[in-house]
Order: structure tokens, then C-alpha cells, then sequence
């Protein structure tokens, strides 16, 4: 990026002195909010189409104003832009370039307008293109997941509470459970996309504008469903920033907590799952080393989510009504939460598509901790034992168990008809991880109609989505 020596600025009018280069060091955001160019230029076009709609300036004004801003957006995109940062941010980089090439009709296009409602719309399209993408990618990472589920659909795997034995369930409930929390995240990302649509520019400074402007012409133009209602706060809002920076920060909170899932899963004294190798990485010093460092880093990458969602707030909390340069700190804060999700989902979605159960190792580790006792005390319930009173008589036949280091199902007729007369034969069928998922009936359990129909409705909706973007 060109620092050389200063051009004329933009405000230069009422300065006596040209500006400190420690000062331009300082305050230029051109090295990052570059990011914003296609934005930038498409906000300008709606503009100066508009202005000429309006008759503020003339069509031809107009006409070379969009041309010129197609060809420096060309020259962005093929690296090829005389980027400086004297000229501190991407809008006065790019309308000084216009300028420069078409004179007085690149001076009226800030006209009605200011950096202010600018980089707020720019912002605006840059958030709604990302939040596109990241949908795209946690639909994707759903997509994985289901394919995973319906390959392991009869597989039944030990669940845990408190990282102890608690319940056995279908593989497929599990990994179906992961696609409930994407779909959370995408439906608080459609939530937030709401009001990231809506369109500020026209607000210029803070005040609005005397000149005859339309801005329903400029929200129709960009795609925005709405125009902002009030000047002061639409120059300023940023509550959009901070609510996708919350959506993609519990995004990678859903991911982190897989990673540390699938981490305890895919190591040797779990032995649940084999990752898919070309996603894992060696150690430099002990040769048998295979680690999880994808996993690990989507797990370590969300803490800087939560950090930046932390920033913005505070960024907010302080500021006066209406523009204070400090958004200007908001720009680094969001893209890095948007970059930082898509690279975990870039990674996530290939490494859920090659990893396999260890169907063996699950199988042959079933019968330990004692998964079927609240089968059973659910089979005594419904002979009709008070619930306190199935509890105690499992929970003593588990002691048993326990003490001789056997299953509840090596127990003998006597052991368990001696702890409670409801022993019928019928309630010991409830034994066995697989007889304990297969007696499951209530919606949303692991029971295998229930989890059948999940598999469904996700191959419908996922296919549909599938359907609707592409
Ligand atoms: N680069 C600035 C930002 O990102 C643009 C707006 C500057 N406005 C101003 N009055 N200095 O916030």
C-alpha cells in the first residue's frame, strides 16, 4: 500500500496545515477496510444512479460516474488499484481515483452524502454477503453430519452426562443432535440478516439532506427491504454488527463443543471415532503421534469469536449520539469473526465427511457402566412402582452388579425378585443397550421411528435448501 506523499484531502479546506504522517499512520483504515470495495462501488452506483434520477445531476454525470466506478473495481479486483493510505479509507481512496479521471463529475458524487451513512451501507452489504456465505457453510456442515447419521444409523453408542455413562442412543440421534444447533445458528443468522437489511445511506452526516434525494430509489437499487427512519441513529447504528458478531460467536461455541467432543471421542482411551488422516497433523519429537489439531484449533479459534463480540459491545457502550470515529474500530472486530467461521467450516465439513465409528471398539465396550439401568427402572415404573421406588430397587441391583464386576442383565431371577416383586420376566426385556434404545418411544427420543423420521424430515429440508439456493 502507497504511503508516499500526501494528495490534497478530501476536508483539506479548512486546514491550515497538512496533516502529521504520524496522524495519517494512525487513523487510516484503507489497509483493512479495503475489504469493502465492491460495496463501496455498489453503494456509489445506487447513489449517483439515483442522484440523476432526482435530477440533482444529469444522466451523463451519472453515466460516467458508474463506468468509472465498474472500471476501478476491476482494478481492485485484479490487484491493480493505486491504494494510499494519505487517503485514508476506501471511499475517499476510490472517489479519489474517480476524480482524478473524470474531473468535476467525480466531485458531485458525495453529493447528499456522507462517509458516514457511506461505510454504514457499506458495512450493511458486506455483513449480508457474509452472512449468505456463512449459511451456505453451516448447511453444508449439517449436510456432513446427516450423511454421517445415515451411515451409522443402527449403531449404538454410549451418551454421557457430566462426561459420565449415562444412557445408551443411535449414533444418528447424536450427530442429528448437531444439526439442531446449526440450525439455530442459521436461523439467528436469517434473524439478524432482517435488520443488517436495512438501508442507511441518505442519512449523510446525521442530519439528513436539503437536497431532493430519494432513498427508497437507492434501498430498491441494493436489495435493501427497508429505509431507515431516523438519520441520527441509522449514521450510527451498529447493533448489526454486534448481532451477527453474537450469532457467529455461538456458532463457534456449537463447533467448540463438538471439537471437544469428537477430540475425547477420537482418542485411544474413548476409541469412538477415526479421524480421517489427512486432517490431522504429527509431532515434530514423538514418531506415533497422530493429533487432532483441527479439531483443536476450531475448538481454540472460538475464543477469539467471544473476544470480538466482546470488543463491539464495549466499542458501543461509550459513544454519544450519532457518528463517533471510534466505529471506525468496529471494521477488524467483524471480519475476523466472519473469516474465522468460514475457516472452521471449511475444515469442519471435510472433516465430518471422512471420519468413521470405530463400530468394533463401540460394540465390544457396550455393556459397561451399566447404560440399561434407567430402562429398567422404566420397565418397573410401568408395572406400576412408584418412580422413587424403581429408582432405589435398580439403583441396589447396581451395587450388586458393581460389587461382583458384572452387567445388570448377569443377574440372577432370585437377585432381582428379591429386590423387588415387580420382577416380572417382561421387565428384565428392558435389559441391553440395544432392547433399552429399542423400548424408547417418546417424540424427539432415541428411539429408532423416532430417529428414522428425523433422518427424514433432514433429507427433506437439507434437499429443499439445497434446491432453493443453488
Ligand atoms: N473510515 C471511517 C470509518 O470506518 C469512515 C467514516 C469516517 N467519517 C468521518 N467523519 N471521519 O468509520
Amino acid at each position: 500500500m502507497h504511503d508516499g506523499p500526501g494528495p490534497a484531502k478530501a476536508w483539506g479546506g479548512v486546514f491550515s496545515v497538512p496533516t502529521d504522517r504520524r496522524m495519517e499512520a494512525f487513523s487510516e483504515s484503507v489497509s483493512y477496510d479495503c475489504r469493502l470495495a465492491e460495496d463501496d462501488i455498489a453503494g456509489s452506483t445506487a447513489h449517483a444512479q439515483m442522484l440523476a434520477a432526482c435530477g440533482i445531476i444529469s444522466a451523463a454525470e451519472a453515466e460516467s460516474i458508474v463506468a468509472t466506478l465498474a472500471e476501478i473495481g476491476r482494478e481492485i479486483a485484479e490487484g491493480r488499484f493505486p491504494f494510499s493510505t494519505a487517503r485514508e479509507d476506501i471511499h475517499l481512496n476510490i472517489e479519489a481515483v474517480l476524480t482524478e479521471r473524470i474531473g468535476d463529475a467525480g466531485r458531485k458524487l458525495h453529493t447528499a452524502r456522507s462517509r458516514n451513512d457511506q461505510v454504514a451501507t457499506d458495512l450493511r452489504l458486506f455483513c449480508r454477503r457474509a452472512i449468505d456465505r456463512l449459511d451456505a457453510g453451516l448447511t453444508e456442515l449439517q449436510r456432513s453430519f446427516l450423511d454421517l447419521a445415515e451411515r451409522e444409523r443402527d449403531l449404538v453408542i454410549p451418551a454421557y452426562t457430566h462426561l459420565r455413562r449415562a444412557q445408551p442412543v443411535l449414533a444418528a440421534h447424536q450427530l442429528l443432535g448437531w444439526c439442531e444447533k446449526f440450525d439455530r445458528d442459521r436461523e439467528r443468522l436469517a434473524d439478524c440478516r432482517k435488520r443488517v437489511n436495512r438501508l442507511p445511506l441518505g442519512s449523510a452526516a446525521l442530519a439528513g439532506s436539503s437536497l431532493p434525494i430519494d432513498r427508497q430509489h437507492v434501498a430498491t437499487a441494493l436489495g435493501f427491504d427497508s429505509v431507515m427512519a431516523n438519520s441520527l441513529d441509522a449514521a450510527s447504528d451498529r447493533d448489526f454488527v454486534c448481532e451477527l458478531a453474537f450469532a457467529i460467536a455461538l456458532a463457534g461455541v456449537h463447533l467448540s463443543q463438538w471439537a471437544e467432543e469428537w477430540i475425547l471421542y477420537s482418542s485411544e482411551e474413548f476409541g469412538f471415532l477415526l479421524l480421517p488422516e489427512n486432517f490431522c497433523t504429527g509431532s515434530s519429537i514423538m514418531p506415533q503421534k497422530i493429533n487432532p489439531d483441527a479439531l483443536e484449533l476450531s475448538r481454540g479459534k472460538s475464543a477469539r469469536l467471544v473476544g470480538n463480540l466482546q470488543a463491539l459491545l464495549v466499542l458501543l457502550k461509550g459513544l454519544p449520539t450519532a457518528y463517533n470515529r471510534d466505529l471506525q474500530e468496529d471494521k477488524e472486530p467483524i471480519f475476523d469473526s466472519i473469516d474465522t467461521l468460514e475457516a472452521v467450516l471449511g475444515i469442519a465439513v471435510p472433516l465430518v465427511a471422512g471420519t468413521r465409528f470405530n463400530r468394533d471398539r463401540i460394540t465390544a465396550g457396550i455393556n459397561r457402566g451399566h447404560l440399561d439401568a434407567t430402562s429398567l427402572m422404566e420397565a418397573l415404573i410401568a408395572e406400576g412402582v412408584p418412580q422413587r421406588t424403581a429408582h432405589e430397587t435398580v439403583g441396589k441391583l447396581v451395587r450388586t452388579a458393581m460389587d461382583r464386576g458384572v452387567s445388570l442383565s448377569d443377574l440372577s431371577d432370585e437377585e432381582c425378585t428379591s429386590a423387588s416383586s415387580a420382577f416380572t420376566p417382561a421387565v428384565r426385556e428392558a435389559l441391553g443397550p440395544d432392547r433399552a434404545v429399542a423400548r424408547m418411544q417418546s417424540y424427539g427420543s432415541t428411539a429408532p421411528a423416532q430417529v428414522a423420521h428425523q433422518l427424514t424430515r433432514w433429507k427433506e429440508k437439507l434437499a429443499d435448501e439445497g434446491a432453493s439456493s443453488g
